[in-house]
């Protein structure tokens, strides 16, 4: 809620420019929701086009803008204002706008900011003179207008604390639109006071909030697969010894993936920060997401041609290894993209889901790792390297092993003591290859 400065408007104060005139000449809008509120003045025989305007916003916001031109955000000329570094100034960000993306600074309008502007006493403010503000690419503002389009947003609670014009921004939370009667905003110049209510000629005409879903079930979807489901499948196939679930739940993660990049693709779209495309999140998520293909198409033709040849095949190495690679590249990507997003601060909560998947899962990889060095023969190669422990090498005890799992209805009855063929320590006979 802006919390009107009830102050400086009852006194009547405005603050003047070397043309001052004591009486003031404005069109105001005040949101019906109290989120933001405007107030404009177009000096009369101006060869310089300024526009003079104020506008306030309740302090926890993170951006507020008044858009002018139209009543949807195509060709609109928008008045953008955030925090500055110091988190006392504001910085003011003339942006075009040609669609229902992040709208882009533009340097062909020029704006000074003037006193009383600033963040103070719960409240964004500015206080400023537009220059070259009367029109651009797509639009204009006409003094002669009773019913001129607006419109106005602010954004989700934050502060961006930037001096750039250009500072990236998230979604708003809150945009609607508004008329105003031009002809009454004509007069000397000067700096309108805070509007505390709609002056006459001007009409609100909508009001809506909103939230940006696709960038958080982009992360939920892309957390739950490579945090969560993917490192339980390497479980699933190394503890419960089960290639089929193991499949199933890689392809489970495999699917939720994709669809994850496609909302990170959809979201990419809308914002400065990647829309080419060339942030290292999204070429780097790119790699992963294309390997990870490559990984499911690798384990499921492992499977098939298992299923023929009974026998392990030269895919497993390629498969086991590009698994182990992808797994925490997707994690580490998801440390760039909580930046990306403008939410560093999420990182911690990532970093701490992994650490809690390492907790996890960590103890139960080596309890099971001890459990077949210790059952395996002396001198067999591959006890050294326990996550690469095979079932038919794991002592008798370990006959509970699924190999009929992959499953008993597939294949017969396998010897569970012998490798296969073309395994790397050599006795000829038949045997799954977990991989
Ligand atoms: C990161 C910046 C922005 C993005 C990504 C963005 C994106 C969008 C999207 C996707 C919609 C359609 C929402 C829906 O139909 O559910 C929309 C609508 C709208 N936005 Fe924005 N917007 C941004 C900044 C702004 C700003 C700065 C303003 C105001 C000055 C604004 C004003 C509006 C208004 C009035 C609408 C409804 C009318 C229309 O459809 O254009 N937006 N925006
Ligand atoms: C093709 C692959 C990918 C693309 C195109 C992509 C795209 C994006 C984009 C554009 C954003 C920023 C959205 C914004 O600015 O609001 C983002 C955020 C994010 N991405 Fe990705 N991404 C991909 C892969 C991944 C992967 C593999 C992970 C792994 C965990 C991941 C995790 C995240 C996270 C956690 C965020 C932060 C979302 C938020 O804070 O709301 N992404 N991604």
């Amino acid at each position: 809620m802006v919390r009107i400065n009830a102050a400086l408007a009852t006194a009547g104060l405005f603050l003047t420019t070397t043309t001052a005139v004591s009486t003031q000449v404005a069109s105001g809008f005040a949101a019906s929701d109290g989120s933001i509120s405007f107030a404009l003045n177009i000096p009369q025989n101006d060869s310089n086009n300024d526009l003079y305007f104020s506008m306030q916003a309740d302090a926890s916001v993170s951006w507020m803008a008044i858009g002018m031109g139209n009543n949807k955000m195509d060709d609109t000329l928008m008045l953008m204002v955030y925090a500055d570094s110091t988190g006392k100034n504001v910085t003011v960000s003339p942006r075009l706008s040609y669609g229902h993306t992040e709208p882009s600074y533009t340097k062909n309008v020029t704006i000074a900011v003037q006193p009383g502007s600033g963040i103070s006493n719960g409240n964004m403010t500015v206080n400023a003179i537009c220059s070259n503000c009367r029109s651009w690419k797509g639009g204009s503002i006409d003094p002669t207008n009773p019913t001129a389009k607006f419109i106005f947003a602010i954004g989700p609670d934050g502060s961006i604390n930037s001096n750039s014009e250009s500072a990236n921004i998230k979604r708003h939370s809150t945009y609607g639109a508004f008329t105003m009667d031009l002809t009454k905003a004509v007069g000397a110049a000067q700096i309108p006071i805070i509007a505390t209510s709609d002056s006459s000629g001007t009409i609100q005409t909508q009001d809506q909030t909103d939230h940006d879903f696709s960038p958080p079930l982009h992360a939920c979807a892309m957390v739950l697969a490579f945090v969560g489901l993917m490192p339980a499948g390497v479980l699933i196939l190394r503890v419960m010894k089960s290639p089929k679930w193991h499949g199933y739940n890689q392809a489970l993660s495999a699917v939720l993936a994709v669809l994850g990049a496609l909302l990170g693709i959809y979201a990419g779209t809308m914002y400065n920060r990647s829309r080419n495309w060339n942030s290292a999140h999204q070429i780097f998520g790119t790699f992963i997401i294309v390997a990870l293909i490559g990984q499911f198409v690798l384990g499921f033709m492992h499977h098939r041609i298992y299923k023929q040849t009974q026998a392990s095949t030269k895919l497993a190495p390629y498969h086991v290894w590009l698994g182990r690679v992808i797994i925490p590249a997707g994690i580490i990507n998801g440390f760039l993209g909580f930046p990306l997003a403008l939410n560093p601060k999420y990182n911690w909560a990532l970093l701490a889901l992994t650490l809690l998947m390492v907790v996890v899962f960590g103890p139960i990889m080596f309890w099971r790792w001890k459990r077949n060095a210790n059952q395996s023969p002396p001198g067999n190669p591959s006890d050294s390297d326990g996550y690469q422990n095979q079932p038919w090498n794991a002592g008798p005890s370990s006959s509970n092993i699924d190999l009929g799992g992959y499953g008993q209805r597939d294949h017969p009855p396998q010897p569970i003591n012998d490798p296969p063929p073309n395994y790397n320590y050599q006795i000829p006979t038949q045997g799954r290859d977990f991989v």
